[in-house]
């Protein structure tokens, strides 16, 4: 019996595939590498000492999709792959309409084919909007500002009506944060095509001379110290949160969301202070204005997660800081 990890050679589902491997799963990956490089599935098996079964494949593609569930004994599904630019989304709705509703589409109704009816989802604090005061708890008002962020409330949606219609199903959505840093071998992290747009990514192009300064966006904003306030997480306790919801949809029935996130809010500012310490590194940067569609505010009310799935976030800012600066000098820009 296999956990079906879709995405897996991505940033969160790279992490996440170590966990599962080391928690003793065993683990079939599938990406189209849209997002992603294929030398990040060998380094999964260099850290944990074990074997993944990769597919090359696009969840687009139905029939192969049906050649992986015919191929291994699938019990669950972890499903990352999406795309995942809000701006990109802005400019190109169709694109990502068809690329993560279409594609869960077709995952979900393959997964019915086999009658595989598990699945952990990778939701987002987008679903929150604009509206409500953090800390966002699960239970407030939904909404969303851009087409990528109205692709995870409709397949949110759609996992809720067919865990309504069809009583096996079980399905975890998962409400991610900011996720960041790497893994501590420093061999998988975040490693994204194109110019990205996360503060992270941008903040390592500053500190290493791939961009002249980072932009900091807005210091006019009700908060401490003018900048955005964001709930940053490390990539690897995000990972072994879906070890929890894991073992909780092998036990319950239906469709349930929780937050993945710390509880604690850090400013731009604080975080290139942070990295600036980790690493040793100064950080060019200038102020510029606000991005639009961007809150003041946004963390997490994590009590659900800690009550529902026994987990809570370990590390802290530093450590996020420390892991991604190991990965950038050992890794990412070698
Ligand atoms: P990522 O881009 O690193 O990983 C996604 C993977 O999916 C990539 O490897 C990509 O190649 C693959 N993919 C995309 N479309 C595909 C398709 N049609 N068929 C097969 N593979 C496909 O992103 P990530 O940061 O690891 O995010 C994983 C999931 O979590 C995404 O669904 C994302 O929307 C969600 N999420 C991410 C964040 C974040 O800040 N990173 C926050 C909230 C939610
Ligand atoms: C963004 C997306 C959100 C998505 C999330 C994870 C927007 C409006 N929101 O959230 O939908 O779920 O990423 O992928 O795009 N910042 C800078 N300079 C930069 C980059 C970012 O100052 O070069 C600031 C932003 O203004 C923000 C904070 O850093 O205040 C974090 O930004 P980012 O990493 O993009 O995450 P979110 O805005 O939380």
């Amino acid at each position: 019996m296999a956990v079906l990890v879709s995405g897996g050679a991505g940033f969160i589902g790279s992490h996440t595939c170590v966990e599962l491997l080391n928690s003793g799963e065993e683990v079939v990956v599938f990406d189209n590498l849209s997002n992603s490089k294929r030398s990040v599935i060998d380094r999964i098996e260099e850290i944990t000492g074990k074997k993944v079964k990769f597919y090359q494949a696009d969840m687009l593609d139905k029939e192969a999709l049906r050649n992986i569930f015919k191929e291994n004994d699938i019990e669950s599904v972890i499903h990352f792959a999406g795309l995942k630019a809000v701006g990109e989304s802005v400019c190109y709705p169709m694109k990502y309409f068809e690329n993560n509703i279409y594609g869960t589409i077709n995952l979900c109704q393959v997964m019915e084919e086999f009658g595989c009816k598990r699945m952990v989802f990778s939701s987002s604090a987008t679903v929150y909007g604009m509206r409500n005061q953090s800390p966002l708890s699960e239970e407030m008002p939904l909404s969303v500002t851009n087409p990528y962020g109205r692709t995870k409330l409709v397949i949110e949606d759609m996992m809720r009506d067919l865990c309504f219609a069809d009583k096996e199903w079980s399905v975890m959505l998962l409400r991610y944060f900011n996720p960041i840093g790497a893994h501590k071998s420093g061999l998988i992290g975040e490693d994204p095509n194109g110019i990205p747009n996360n503060l992270l990514p941008n903040v390592v192009n500053a500190a290493i001379g791939k961009t002249d300064k980072l932009k900091v966006f807005g210091n006019d904003y009700d908060t401490p110290d003018g900048s955005c306030v964001r709930d940053y997480i490390h990539v690897v306790d995000l990972a072994v949160g879906h070890i929890s919801a894991l073992k909780k949809i092998r036990e319950m029935k239906g469709a349930d969301a929780i937050n993945l996130g710390t509880g604690c809010g850090y400013s731009v500012y604080e975080i290139i202070n942070a990295f600036e310490k980790e690493s040793g590194v100064k950080v060019p940067y200038e102020t510029v204005g606000r991005r639009s569609g961007d809150v003041a505010e946004c963390y997490s009310d994590p009590s659900k997660a800690a009550r529902e799935l026994g987990w809570k976030a370990q590390f802290g800012i530093s450590e996020m800081c420390r892991d991604l600066w190991n990965y950038v000098t050992k890794t990412l820009n070698k």
